[in-house]
């Protein structure tokens, strides 16, 4: 059931991004077909039946897309036994810095869908709002420490007791498998439009301390798939 459900699912949830154009549509079918982590979101339950989600560097939207799909394949009675229960957001709401990604966004779900609003914004600087779970996939080294920890705070500080926040960053511990994942980011991001940015990255036991330090209860897994990188997700509960 799981592997017919899946690509039924990355079907359905690339198939709103052909509006964006080729790119948009690859990019999407690409992640969502390939990456690891939003196959695990969904098996494990890992936003915890939030209502209300804030993806910040949310990017074209991708993630929502496929919560969104996921919603309504088990509304028509479609999910894998044994998954964790399906995903019942109302609210999907995106922080993205590049407004190309923003416009695709808005040609994927339209300018007023009823659940997902993808604004054009800096994550360190924006009002988080109320969410119930925050996620940060592949971001946070984009800014620099201070403001890696000043945006810590701040979403820790927004999310009520129970609420989930869940990242994936690069172990800069991880010795050679590291270099060859900060080496790939690099030139992706040169390839979407950014400039040759500079990554501010921190060995895995730094940001465990960091949340901790927050009040969250924080479990971590490698979650680079079959590349030989150095992701690993971090899943952190408010205490
Ligand atoms: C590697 S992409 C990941 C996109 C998305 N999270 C995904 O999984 O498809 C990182 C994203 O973070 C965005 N970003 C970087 N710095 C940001 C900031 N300060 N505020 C908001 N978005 C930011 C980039 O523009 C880019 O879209």
């Amino acid at each position: 059931m799981s592997h017919a459900f899946i690509r039924d699912l990355v079907d359905h949830a690339s198939s709103r991004f052909r509006a964006g154009g080729p790119f948009a549509y690859h990019y999407a079918r690409g992640k969502l077909g390939h990456d690891t982590i939003f196959h695990h979101v969904l098996s494990h339950g890992l936003l915890g039946g939030a209502t209300r989600v804030l993806d910040l560097g949310s990017g074209q939207g991708s993630l929502f897309s496929w919560l969104l799909a996921a919603q309504q394949m088990a509304e028509r009675g479609h999910w894998p036994a044994g998954w964790a229960p399906a995903p019942r957001a109302t609210e999907l709401r995106g922080i993205e810095l590049m407004p190309a990604d923003v416009e695709r966004a808005r040609q994927a779900f339209g300018a007023d869908h009823p659940v997902v609003r993808i604004e054009l914004g800096d994550m360190t600087e924006s009002a988080l709002g109320q969410p119930e779970a925050v996620t940060i996939l592949d971001a946070l080294h984009y800014v620099d420490v201070d403001r890696q920890r000043a945006l810590l705070r701040r979403i820790r500080e927004a999310l009520p007791r129970g609420g989930v926040f869940l990242t994936r960053i690069g172990d800069a511990s991880a010795g050679w498998r590291f270099h060859v994942c900060n080496g790939v980011d690099k030139v992706v991001t040169f390839a979407r439009g950014h400039r040759l940015p500079r990554l501010h990255c921190r060995p895995l036991a730094e940001w465990r301390s960091d949340l901790e330090a927050l009040g969250f209860e924080v479990s971590h897994r490698d979650m680079s798939g079959r590349k030989p990188f150095a992701n690993v997700m971090l899943h952190c509960r408010v205490r």
